[in-house]
Protein backbone atom coordinates (compact mmCIF):
# COMPACT_ATOMS: atom_id res chain seq x y z
CA UNK A 1 0.00 0.00 0.00
CA UNK A 2 1.34 3.29 -1.31
CA UNK A 3 0.12 5.05 2.16
CA UNK A 4 1.42 2.52 4.43
CA UNK A 5 -2.04 2.12 5.85
CA UNK A 6 -0.46 -1.20 7.95
CA UNK A 7 1.05 1.47 10.30
CA UNK A 8 -1.81 3.29 10.55
CA UNK A 9 -3.43 1.52 13.97
CA UNK A 10 -1.47 1.94 17.06
CA UNK A 11 -0.33 -0.73 19.69
CA UNK A 12 -1.86 -0.82 22.96
CA UNK A 13 1.45 0.53 24.18
CA UNK A 14 0.64 3.63 21.89
CA UNK A 15 -2.17 5.33 23.01
CA UNK A 16 -1.28 7.47 25.46
CA UNK A 17 -3.03 6.79 29.01
CA UNK A 18 -4.46 10.49 29.10
CA UNK A 19 -7.35 9.00 26.42
CA UNK A 20 -7.36 5.18 27.73
CA UNK A 21 -11.02 4.60 28.74
CA UNK A 22 -12.16 2.58 31.62
CA UNK A 23 -11.85 -1.45 30.91
CA UNK A 24 -15.49 -1.79 29.40
CA UNK A 25 -18.13 0.10 29.47
CA UNK A 26 -21.50 -1.52 30.00
CA UNK A 27 -23.98 0.98 30.20
CA UNK A 28 -27.30 -0.31 31.51
CA UNK A 29 -28.77 2.83 32.95
CA UNK A 30 -31.82 5.16 31.37
CA UNK A 31 -33.11 7.97 32.65
CA UNK A 32 -37.05 7.14 33.26
CA UNK A 33 -39.13 9.49 35.02
CA UNK A 34 -36.23 11.24 37.42
CA UNK A 35 -34.66 7.77 38.07
CA UNK A 36 -32.04 5.95 36.66
CA UNK A 37 -32.99 2.44 35.61
CA UNK A 38 -30.89 -0.20 35.51
CA UNK A 39 -31.71 -2.33 32.59
CA UNK A 40 -31.95 -6.09 32.88
CA UNK A 41 -32.30 -6.72 28.93
CA UNK A 42 -30.69 -7.44 25.85
CA UNK A 43 -27.48 -4.97 25.24
CA UNK A 44 -26.22 -3.18 21.91
CA UNK A 45 -21.92 -3.43 21.39
CA UNK A 46 -20.24 -0.46 21.20
CA UNK A 47 -17.79 -1.15 18.65
CA UNK A 48 -14.97 1.76 18.02
CA UNK A 49 -13.43 2.48 14.73
CA UNK A 50 -10.51 2.72 16.26
CA UNK A 51 -8.44 -0.70 15.96
CA UNK A 52 -5.29 -2.33 17.88
CA UNK A 53 -3.00 -3.85 16.54
CA UNK A 54 -2.45 -7.41 19.10
CA UNK A 55 0.70 -9.66 17.96
CA UNK A 56 -0.30 -9.90 14.19
CA UNK A 57 -3.69 -9.13 14.12
CA UNK A 58 -5.67 -5.68 14.19
CA UNK A 59 -8.59 -5.93 16.30
CA UNK A 60 -11.55 -3.62 16.57
CA UNK A 61 -11.95 -2.36 19.94
CA UNK A 62 -15.57 -2.94 21.75
CA UNK A 63 -15.61 -0.46 24.24
CA UNK A 64 -18.67 -1.14 26.07
CA UNK A 65 -22.50 -1.38 25.34
CA UNK A 66 -25.82 0.28 25.56
CA UNK A 67 -29.63 -1.07 26.67
CA UNK A 68 -31.25 -2.09 23.89
CA UNK A 69 -34.79 -1.03 24.78
CA UNK A 70 -38.19 -2.09 23.66
CA UNK A 71 -40.67 0.19 22.33
CA UNK A 72 -42.38 -0.71 26.31
CA UNK A 73 -39.41 1.27 27.60
CA UNK A 74 -39.79 4.11 25.27
CA UNK A 75 -43.20 4.43 26.00
CA UNK A 76 -42.85 4.32 29.54
CA UNK A 77 -40.22 7.43 28.95
CA UNK A 78 -43.05 9.09 26.78
CA UNK A 79 -45.42 8.85 29.92
CA UNK A 80 -43.48 10.19 31.94
CA UNK A 81 -42.88 13.59 29.25
CA UNK A 82 -46.66 13.45 28.56
CA UNK A 83 -47.40 13.61 32.89
CA UNK A 84 -44.08 16.30 33.40
CA UNK A 85 -45.89 18.60 30.63
CA UNK A 86 -49.20 18.08 32.13
CA UNK A 87 -50.90 20.28 29.54
CA UNK A 88 -48.77 22.69 29.87
CA UNK A 89 -49.82 22.73 33.79
CA UNK A 90 -46.55 20.39 34.60
CA UNK A 91 -44.37 22.22 37.44
CA UNK A 92 -41.73 22.74 34.63
CA UNK A 93 -44.11 24.44 31.60
CA UNK A 94 -45.03 26.97 34.45
CA UNK A 95 -41.87 27.90 35.80
CA UNK A 96 -40.79 31.69 35.90
CA UNK A 97 -38.34 31.53 32.92
CA UNK A 98 -35.34 33.26 34.94
CA UNK A 99 -36.24 30.04 37.08
CA UNK A 100 -35.39 27.50 34.12
CA UNK A 101 -32.56 29.06 33.51
CA UNK A 102 -31.51 28.13 36.73
CA UNK A 103 -31.87 24.66 36.48
CA UNK A 104 -30.01 24.89 32.66
CA UNK A 105 -26.96 27.01 34.56
CA UNK A 106 -26.27 24.12 36.88
CA UNK A 107 -26.31 21.66 34.47
CA UNK A 108 -24.07 23.44 32.49
CA UNK A 109 -21.29 23.67 35.58
CA UNK A 110 -21.82 19.78 36.05
CA UNK A 111 -21.46 19.29 31.91
CA UNK A 112 -18.01 21.43 32.01
CA UNK A 113 -17.04 18.93 34.33
CA UNK A 114 -17.00 15.99 32.30
CA UNK A 115 -14.87 17.25 29.69
CA UNK A 116 -12.53 14.84 29.32
CA UNK A 117 -14.46 12.10 29.60
CA UNK A 118 -17.13 13.19 26.95
CA UNK A 119 -14.17 14.09 24.55
CA UNK A 120 -12.09 10.59 25.26
CA UNK A 121 -15.76 9.04 24.30
CA UNK A 122 -15.98 11.33 21.23
CA UNK A 123 -12.37 10.02 20.21
CA UNK A 124 -13.18 6.47 20.76
CA UNK A 125 -16.88 6.59 19.55
CA UNK A 126 -16.46 8.16 16.30
CA UNK A 127 -13.22 8.61 15.55
CA UNK A 128 -13.08 12.56 16.48
CA UNK A 129 -9.32 14.26 16.19
CA UNK A 130 -8.69 15.53 20.17
CA UNK A 131 -8.79 18.93 18.54
CA UNK A 132 -12.41 18.83 16.84
CA UNK A 133 -13.34 16.73 19.36
CA UNK A 134 -12.50 19.39 22.11
CA UNK A 135 -13.98 22.26 19.89
CA UNK A 136 -17.27 20.13 20.15
CA UNK A 137 -17.28 19.92 23.87
CA UNK A 138 -16.52 23.85 24.32
CA UNK A 139 -18.91 24.75 21.53
CA UNK A 140 -22.00 23.12 23.06
CA UNK A 141 -21.44 24.94 26.13
CA UNK A 142 -21.24 28.38 24.58
CA UNK A 143 -23.86 27.53 22.89
CA UNK A 144 -25.72 26.78 26.14
CA UNK A 145 -24.68 29.92 27.52
CA UNK A 146 -25.70 31.89 24.53
CA UNK A 147 -29.45 30.04 24.60
CA UNK A 148 -29.40 31.59 28.38
CA UNK A 149 -28.56 34.81 26.94
CA UNK A 150 -31.00 34.94 24.16
CA UNK A 151 -33.79 33.87 26.34
CA UNK A 152 -33.32 36.18 28.88
CA UNK A 153 -33.28 39.14 25.79
CA UNK A 154 -36.32 37.59 24.43
CA UNK A 155 -38.55 37.65 27.71
CA UNK A 156 -37.02 41.39 28.73
CA UNK A 157 -38.63 41.79 25.08
CA UNK A 158 -42.02 40.25 26.25
CA UNK A 159 -42.33 42.05 29.54
CA UNK A 160 -44.15 44.50 28.33
CA UNK A 161 -47.33 45.44 26.87
CA UNK A 162 -47.92 46.49 23.79
CA UNK A 163 -50.79 49.02 22.88
CA UNK A 164 -52.22 49.25 19.43
CA UNK A 165 -55.93 50.16 18.16
CA UNK A 166 -57.24 50.68 21.77
CA UNK A 167 -55.88 47.16 22.86
CA UNK A 168 -53.29 46.24 25.21
CA UNK A 169 -51.51 43.13 24.86
CA UNK A 170 -48.72 40.98 26.49
CA UNK A 171 -47.01 38.47 24.16
CA UNK A 172 -45.49 36.09 25.69
CA UNK A 173 -43.74 32.98 24.21
CA UNK A 174 -44.74 29.42 25.80
CA UNK A 175 -44.15 25.90 25.29
CA UNK A 176 -45.44 23.42 22.58
CA UNK A 177 -45.71 20.52 24.38
CA UNK A 178 -43.78 16.94 24.34
CA UNK A 179 -40.14 17.32 21.95
CA UNK A 180 -39.01 14.55 20.63
CA UNK A 181 -34.86 15.04 20.01
CA UNK A 182 -32.57 13.24 17.84
CA UNK A 183 -29.14 14.20 16.67
CA UNK A 184 -26.90 12.58 14.32
CA UNK A 185 -23.54 10.67 14.78
CA UNK A 186 -20.90 13.20 13.54
CA UNK A 187 -21.94 15.52 16.25
CA UNK A 188 -23.57 13.67 18.78
CA UNK A 189 -22.83 16.32 21.24
CA UNK A 190 -23.37 19.51 19.69
CA UNK A 191 -26.09 18.77 17.13
CA UNK A 192 -28.31 17.08 19.65
CA UNK A 193 -27.76 20.02 22.56
CA UNK A 194 -28.93 22.93 20.25
CA UNK A 195 -32.44 21.29 19.66
CA UNK A 196 -32.49 19.16 23.36
CA UNK A 197 -31.64 22.66 25.20
CA UNK A 198 -34.12 25.12 23.31
CA UNK A 199 -36.80 22.63 23.64
CA UNK A 200 -36.30 22.59 27.65
CA UNK A 201 -35.26 25.72 28.40
CA UNK A 202 -38.86 26.94 26.59
CA UNK A 203 -40.54 24.54 28.93
CA UNK A 204 -41.06 21.79 26.72
CA UNK A 205 -40.80 18.34 28.30
CA UNK A 206 -38.45 15.89 26.40
CA UNK A 207 -37.51 12.40 25.15
CA UNK A 208 -34.53 12.16 24.18
CA UNK A 209 -32.94 9.21 21.99
CA UNK A 210 -28.99 9.92 21.35
CA UNK A 211 -27.29 9.64 17.88
CA UNK A 212 -26.49 5.92 16.40
CA UNK A 213 -23.02 6.17 17.30
CA UNK A 214 -21.77 8.70 19.80
CA UNK A 215 -23.78 6.98 22.59
CA UNK A 216 -21.73 6.22 25.35
CA UNK A 217 -20.68 9.79 25.88
CA UNK A 218 -24.29 10.67 26.94
CA UNK A 219 -23.38 8.80 29.71
CA UNK A 220 -21.32 10.80 32.54
CA UNK A 221 -24.18 13.60 31.87
CA UNK A 222 -26.88 11.61 32.92
CA UNK A 223 -26.80 12.37 36.62
CA UNK A 224 -26.36 15.92 35.66
CA UNK A 225 -29.62 15.46 33.54
CA UNK A 226 -31.11 13.62 36.85
CA UNK A 227 -29.93 16.09 39.33
CA UNK A 228 -30.79 19.01 37.27
CA UNK A 229 -34.52 18.86 36.51
CA UNK A 230 -37.68 17.87 37.80
CA UNK A 231 -38.72 14.18 37.39
CA UNK A 232 -40.20 13.24 33.85
CA UNK A 233 -39.12 16.71 32.13
CA UNK A 234 -35.90 14.89 30.54
CA UNK A 235 -36.05 11.34 29.80
CA UNK A 236 -33.30 9.52 27.78
CA UNK A 237 -33.62 6.11 25.77
CA UNK A 238 -31.68 4.23 23.74
CA UNK A 239 -32.28 1.37 21.26
CA UNK A 240 -33.20 1.04 17.64
CA UNK A 241 -34.30 3.97 16.04
CA UNK A 242 -37.52 1.53 14.71
CA UNK A 243 -38.86 0.37 17.76
CA UNK A 244 -38.57 2.87 20.37
CA UNK A 245 -38.97 6.08 18.38
CA UNK A 246 -41.25 4.51 15.83
CA UNK A 247 -43.75 3.78 18.55
CA UNK A 248 -43.58 6.93 19.93
CA UNK A 249 -44.63 9.23 17.02
CA UNK A 250 -47.54 5.96 16.34
CA UNK A 251 -48.94 7.43 19.93
CA UNK A 252 -49.62 11.06 18.58
CA UNK A 253 -48.48 12.23 22.06
CA UNK A 254 -45.59 13.93 20.12
CA UNK A 255 -45.70 17.72 19.78
CA UNK A 256 -42.12 18.69 18.46
CA UNK A 257 -39.87 16.37 16.45
CA UNK A 258 -36.66 17.71 16.22
CA UNK A 259 -34.56 15.44 14.41
CA UNK A 260 -31.08 15.42 12.78
CA UNK A 261 -30.30 12.78 10.00
CA UNK A 262 -31.08 12.03 6.97
CA UNK A 263 -34.79 12.65 5.03
CA UNK A 264 -35.75 9.40 4.37
CA UNK A 265 -35.11 8.48 8.18
CA UNK A 266 -37.21 11.76 8.76
CA UNK A 267 -40.26 10.99 5.93
CA UNK A 268 -40.94 7.30 7.54
CA UNK A 269 -40.94 8.10 11.38
CA UNK A 270 -43.07 11.88 10.23
CA UNK A 271 -45.82 9.64 8.78
CA UNK A 272 -46.37 7.43 11.48
CA UNK A 273 -47.58 10.42 13.51
CA UNK A 274 -51.17 10.27 13.08
CA UNK A 275 -52.06 13.78 13.66
CA UNK A 276 -49.72 15.28 11.39
CA UNK A 277 -50.52 19.37 12.31
CA UNK A 278 -49.98 18.91 15.77
CA UNK A 279 -46.89 17.55 15.27
CA UNK A 280 -44.29 20.45 14.24
CA UNK A 281 -40.77 19.56 12.74
CA UNK A 282 -37.34 20.76 13.19
CA UNK A 283 -35.33 18.39 10.53
CA UNK A 284 -31.56 19.03 9.54
CA UNK A 285 -31.12 16.59 6.46
CA UNK A 286 -29.29 15.39 3.72
CA UNK A 287 -26.96 17.77 1.76
CA UNK A 288 -24.89 17.90 -1.45
CA UNK A 289 -23.15 20.96 -0.90
CA UNK A 290 -21.33 22.04 -4.19
CA UNK A 291 -18.19 24.68 -4.61
CA UNK A 292 -18.15 26.41 -7.49
CA UNK A 293 -14.59 27.56 -8.53
CA UNK A 294 -14.61 30.06 -10.86
CA UNK A 295 -11.91 31.22 -13.33
CA UNK A 296 -10.07 33.72 -11.73
CA UNK A 297 -10.69 32.19 -7.66
CA UNK A 298 -7.72 32.80 -5.81
CA UNK A 299 -6.17 29.21 -6.51
CA UNK A 300 -4.19 29.26 -3.05
CA UNK A 301 -7.49 30.24 -1.17
CA UNK A 302 -10.11 28.07 -2.78
CA UNK A 303 -7.95 25.02 -2.36
CA UNK A 304 -7.07 25.55 1.11
CA UNK A 305 -11.04 26.10 1.61
CA UNK A 306 -11.93 23.05 -0.31
CA UNK A 307 -9.68 20.75 1.14
CA UNK A 308 -11.00 21.91 4.51
CA UNK A 309 -14.95 21.84 3.17
CA UNK A 310 -14.12 18.38 1.74
CA UNK A 311 -12.16 16.76 4.45
CA UNK A 312 -12.62 17.95 7.90
CA UNK A 313 -13.64 15.47 10.44
CA UNK A 314 -12.88 12.81 7.00
CA UNK A 315 -16.07 14.60 4.84
CA UNK A 316 -18.46 13.43 7.70
CA UNK A 317 -20.18 17.27 7.89
CA UNK A 318 -24.21 17.93 6.95
CA UNK A 319 -22.33 21.00 5.63
CA UNK A 320 -19.08 19.42 3.71
CA UNK A 321 -18.35 20.08 0.30
CA UNK A 322 -19.92 17.24 -1.56
CA UNK A 323 -19.32 18.24 -5.36
CA UNK A 324 -16.46 20.57 -6.74
CA UNK A 325 -17.40 22.37 -10.20
CA UNK A 326 -14.41 23.86 -11.17
CA UNK A 327 -13.77 25.64 -14.59
CA UNK A 328 -12.19 24.15 -17.45
CA UNK A 329 -9.48 26.83 -17.52
CA UNK A 330 -8.03 26.26 -14.04
CA UNK A 331 -9.31 22.73 -13.61
CA UNK A 332 -5.81 20.92 -13.89
CA UNK A 333 -3.63 23.19 -11.82
CA UNK A 334 -6.45 23.43 -9.43
CA UNK A 335 -6.53 19.45 -9.25
CA UNK A 336 -2.49 19.11 -8.86
CA UNK A 337 -2.73 21.81 -5.82
CA UNK A 338 -5.95 19.95 -3.96
CA UNK A 339 -4.04 16.47 -4.38
CA UNK A 340 -0.56 18.24 -3.09
CA UNK A 341 -2.76 19.61 0.11
CA UNK A 342 -4.52 16.59 0.65
CA UNK A 343 -1.05 14.69 0.62
CA UNK A 344 0.06 17.37 3.32
CA UNK A 345 -3.13 15.84 5.81
CA UNK A 346 -2.02 13.65 8.46
CA UNK A 347 -3.75 10.03 8.41
CA UNK A 348 -3.77 8.91 12.20
CA UNK A 349 -5.50 7.99 15.43
CA UNK A 350 -7.80 10.75 17.09
CA UNK A 351 -5.39 11.67 19.31
CA UNK A 352 -2.61 11.53 17.07
CA UNK A 353 -0.90 15.47 17.30
CA UNK A 354 -1.69 17.19 14.21
CA UNK A 355 -4.31 14.49 12.85
CA UNK A 356 -6.12 14.92 9.77
CA UNK A 357 -7.64 11.76 8.50
CA UNK A 358 -9.10 8.92 10.95
CA UNK A 359 -11.46 6.27 11.14
CA UNK A 360 -14.67 6.46 10.15
CA UNK A 361 -18.01 5.30 12.76
CA UNK A 362 -20.39 3.60 10.26
CA UNK A 363 -19.85 0.13 9.71
CA UNK A 364 -19.62 -0.93 5.94
CA UNK A 365 -18.83 2.76 5.16
CA UNK A 366 -15.44 1.28 3.78
CA UNK A 367 -17.13 -0.67 1.13
CA UNK A 368 -19.78 1.80 0.00
CA UNK A 369 -16.91 4.51 -0.70
CA UNK A 370 -15.37 1.89 -2.60
CA UNK A 371 -17.96 1.25 -4.27
CA UNK A 372 -18.84 4.46 -5.39
CA UNK A 373 -15.16 5.33 -6.44
CA UNK A 374 -15.31 1.81 -8.65
CA UNK A 375 -18.36 3.28 -10.08
CA UNK A 376 -17.37 6.57 -10.93
CA UNK A 377 -14.38 4.78 -12.64
CA UNK A 378 -16.45 2.92 -14.59
CA UNK A 379 -17.85 5.81 -16.03
CA UNK A 380 -14.97 7.68 -17.12
CA UNK A 381 -13.31 8.91 -13.79
CA UNK A 382 -10.00 8.53 -12.36
CA UNK A 383 -8.41 9.04 -8.73
CA UNK A 384 -5.95 11.70 -8.82
CA UNK A 385 -4.32 11.57 -5.91
CA UNK A 386 -1.59 8.73 -4.57
CA UNK A 387 -3.28 6.21 -2.49
CA UNK A 388 -6.03 7.16 -3.39
CA UNK A 389 -9.25 5.30 -2.05
CA UNK A 390 -7.01 2.73 -0.57
CA UNK A 391 -8.79 1.34 2.50
CA UNK A 392 -7.98 -0.88 6.01
CA UNK A 393 -10.93 -1.98 8.35
CA UNK A 394 -12.62 1.33 8.96
CA UNK A 395 -9.92 3.93 7.33
CA UNK A 396 -10.38 5.31 4.00
CA UNK A 397 -8.10 7.48 2.18
CA UNK A 398 -9.43 10.63 0.56
CA UNK A 399 -9.98 9.67 -3.05
CA UNK A 400 -10.13 12.86 -5.38
CA UNK A 401 -12.17 11.71 -8.56
CA UNK A 402 -12.29 13.09 -12.11
CA UNK A 403 -13.77 14.23 -14.16
CA UNK A 404 -17.19 13.12 -12.78
CA UNK A 405 -20.08 13.38 -14.69
CA UNK A 406 -24.00 12.83 -14.38
CA UNK A 407 -23.73 9.19 -15.01
CA UNK A 408 -21.87 8.44 -11.93
CA UNK A 409 -23.35 8.18 -8.61
CA UNK A 410 -21.27 10.42 -6.83
CA UNK A 411 -22.60 13.17 -8.46
CA UNK A 412 -25.52 12.82 -6.89
CA UNK A 413 -25.14 10.63 -4.02
CA UNK A 414 -24.32 12.75 -0.32
CA UNK A 415 -21.15 10.33 -0.27
CA UNK A 416 -20.42 11.79 3.81
CA UNK A 417 -16.68 10.57 3.59
CA UNK A 418 -13.58 11.41 2.32
CA UNK A 419 -14.35 10.87 -1.54
CA UNK A 420 -13.49 14.12 -3.66
CA UNK A 421 -15.43 14.65 -6.83
CA UNK A 422 -14.31 17.18 -9.40
CA UNK A 423 -16.50 18.50 -12.13
CA UNK A 424 -15.00 20.63 -15.08
CA UNK A 425 -17.73 23.02 -16.46
CA UNK A 426 -17.03 25.72 -18.97
CA UNK A 427 -20.37 27.82 -18.47
CA UNK A 428 -21.79 29.04 -15.26
CA UNK A 429 -25.42 27.95 -16.49
CA UNK A 430 -23.65 24.03 -16.05
CA UNK A 431 -23.35 24.77 -12.42
CA UNK A 432 -26.32 26.72 -12.02
CA UNK A 433 -28.16 23.77 -13.51
CA UNK A 434 -26.66 21.44 -10.99
CA UNK A 435 -27.82 23.38 -7.82
CA UNK A 436 -31.55 24.13 -9.90
CA UNK A 437 -32.03 19.67 -10.36
CA UNK A 438 -30.47 19.05 -6.92
CA UNK A 439 -32.90 17.45 -4.30
CA UNK A 440 -30.64 19.47 -1.74
CA UNK A 441 -30.07 22.69 -1.06
CA UNK A 442 -28.75 23.72 1.99
CA UNK A 443 -25.48 25.81 1.05
CA UNK A 444 -23.06 26.46 -1.50
CA UNK A 445 -19.33 27.90 -1.91
CA UNK A 446 -18.12 30.29 -5.01
CA UNK A 447 -14.64 31.14 -5.37
CA UNK A 448 -14.07 33.97 -7.70
CA UNK A 449 -12.82 37.87 -7.94
CA UNK A 450 -14.84 39.16 -10.56
CA UNK A 451 -17.97 41.03 -9.17
CA UNK A 452 -20.32 40.92 -12.04
CA UNK A 453 -20.14 36.93 -12.33
CA UNK A 454 -20.55 36.72 -8.33
CA UNK A 455 -23.43 39.08 -8.41
CA UNK A 456 -25.35 37.15 -11.00
CA UNK A 457 -24.25 33.41 -9.21
CA UNK A 458 -25.77 35.12 -5.70
CA UNK A 459 -29.46 35.79 -7.42
CA UNK A 460 -29.14 32.84 -9.43
CA UNK A 461 -28.89 30.63 -5.93
CA UNK A 462 -30.68 32.78 -3.34
CA UNK A 463 -34.01 31.07 -4.37
CA UNK A 464 -32.21 27.15 -3.94
CA UNK A 465 -30.04 27.43 -0.90
CA UNK A 466 -29.81 28.30 2.37
CA UNK A 467 -26.79 29.83 2.48
CA UNK A 468 -24.29 31.17 -0.02
CA UNK A 469 -20.77 31.28 1.24
CA UNK A 470 -18.20 33.76 -0.83
CA UNK A 471 -14.72 32.50 -0.98
CA UNK A 472 -15.05 30.36 2.01
CA UNK A 473 -15.84 26.89 2.86
CA UNK A 474 -19.54 25.84 3.66
CA UNK A 475 -20.35 25.56 7.54
CA UNK A 476 -22.97 26.20 10.09
CA UNK A 477 -21.02 28.63 12.48
CA UNK A 478 -21.31 31.30 14.32
CA UNK A 479 -24.06 29.91 15.86
CA UNK A 480 -26.19 33.14 16.14
CA UNK A 481 -26.51 32.88 11.82
CA UNK A 482 -29.47 30.92 10.73
CA UNK A 483 -29.05 26.96 9.93
CA UNK A 484 -31.48 26.48 7.43
CA UNK A 485 -31.84 24.61 3.84
CA UNK A 486 -34.06 24.46 1.17
CA UNK A 487 -35.91 20.87 -0.48
CA UNK A 488 -35.45 17.95 1.25
CA UNK A 489 -31.97 19.48 3.42
CA UNK A 490 -34.29 20.89 6.07
CA UNK A 491 -37.22 21.77 7.80
CA UNK A 492 -37.48 24.98 9.92
CA UNK A 493 -34.98 27.22 10.64
CA UNK A 494 -32.33 26.79 13.62
CA UNK A 495 -29.68 29.69 15.10
CA UNK A 496 -29.26 30.25 18.86
CA UNK A 497 -32.36 32.69 18.86
CA UNK A 498 -34.08 30.76 15.91
CA UNK A 499 -33.91 28.02 17.90
CA UNK A 500 -35.95 29.33 21.24
CA UNK A 501 -38.55 30.35 18.35
CA UNK A 502 -39.47 27.13 16.54
CA UNK A 503 -40.00 25.31 20.30
CA UNK A 504 -42.23 27.63 21.57
CA UNK A 505 -45.52 29.62 20.39
CA UNK A 506 -46.49 33.14 20.59
CA UNK A 507 -49.55 33.46 22.95
CA UNK A 508 -51.09 36.91 24.10
CA UNK A 509 -53.31 38.21 26.31
CA UNK A 510 -55.17 41.18 25.01
CA UNK A 511 -57.96 43.25 25.94
CA UNK A 512 -59.50 46.61 25.30
CA UNK A 513 -57.80 49.10 27.36
CA UNK A 514 -60.17 50.54 29.38
CA UNK A 515 -59.98 51.33 33.30
CA UNK A 516 -62.08 48.39 34.32
CA UNK A 517 -59.72 46.03 32.19
CA UNK A 518 -56.57 47.94 33.34
CA UNK A 519 -57.54 47.57 36.86
CA UNK A 520 -57.46 43.80 36.19
CA UNK A 521 -54.62 43.93 34.94
CA UNK A 522 -52.99 45.76 37.38
CA UNK A 523 -54.04 43.58 40.02
CA UNK A 524 -53.31 40.46 38.36
CA UNK A 525 -49.68 41.93 37.84
CA UNK A 526 -48.75 44.00 41.31
CA UNK A 527 -50.56 40.64 43.55
CA UNK A 528 -48.37 38.24 41.16
CA UNK A 529 -51.55 36.41 40.22
CA UNK A 530 -50.75 34.77 37.19
CA UNK A 531 -46.94 33.35 35.74
CA UNK A 532 -47.98 33.90 32.61
CA UNK A 533 -49.58 37.66 33.10
CA UNK A 534 -46.10 39.17 34.41
CA UNK A 535 -44.06 42.00 34.43
CA UNK A 536 -41.16 40.58 35.83
CA UNK A 537 -38.09 41.60 34.24
CA UNK A 538 -35.08 39.18 34.00
CA UNK A 539 -31.35 41.79 34.46
O1 LIG B 1 -23.09 18.18 10.27
C1 LIG B 1 -23.57 19.32 10.22
C2 LIG B 1 -23.11 20.37 11.16
O2 LIG B 1 -24.14 21.20 11.58
C3 LIG B 1 -22.03 21.16 10.56
O3 LIG B 1 -21.56 22.10 11.42
O4 LIG B 1 -20.39 23.42 9.69
O5 LIG B 1 -19.92 23.74 12.09
O6 LIG B 1 -19.17 21.68 10.93
P1 LIG B 1 -20.18 22.78 11.01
Amino acid sequence: MSKNLNNLFPDQENIPSSVTLPEYMEQREYLLDGKMVTWQGDMSPVASPVFVRQGNELKQQIIGSTPLLTSKEALEALDAAVRAYDQGHGVWPLLTVANRIEHVEKFLVMMREKRQEVVNLLMWEIGKSQKDSEKEFDRTCDYILDTINSLKELDRKSSGFVHEQGIMAQIRRVPLGVALCMGPYNYPLNETFSTLFPALIMGNTVVFKPAKYGVLLIRPLLEAFQECFPAGVINIIYGRGRETVGSLMETGRVDVFAFIGTNKGANELKKLHPKPHRLKSILGLDAKNPAIILPDADLNNAVSECVLGSLSFNGQRCTALKILFVHKSIVDEFTKRLCDEIAKLKPGMPWDAGVGLTPLPEPGKTDYLTKLVEDAKQHGAQIMNAGGGESLHTFFYPAVLYPVNSKMKVYYEEQFGPVVPIVPFEREEEAIEYVLNSNFGQQLSLFGKDSMSIARMIDAFSSQVGRINLNTQCQRGPDNFPFNGRKDSAEGTLSVADALRVFSIRTLVATKSTDDNKKIISSIIQNRESVFLSTDYIF
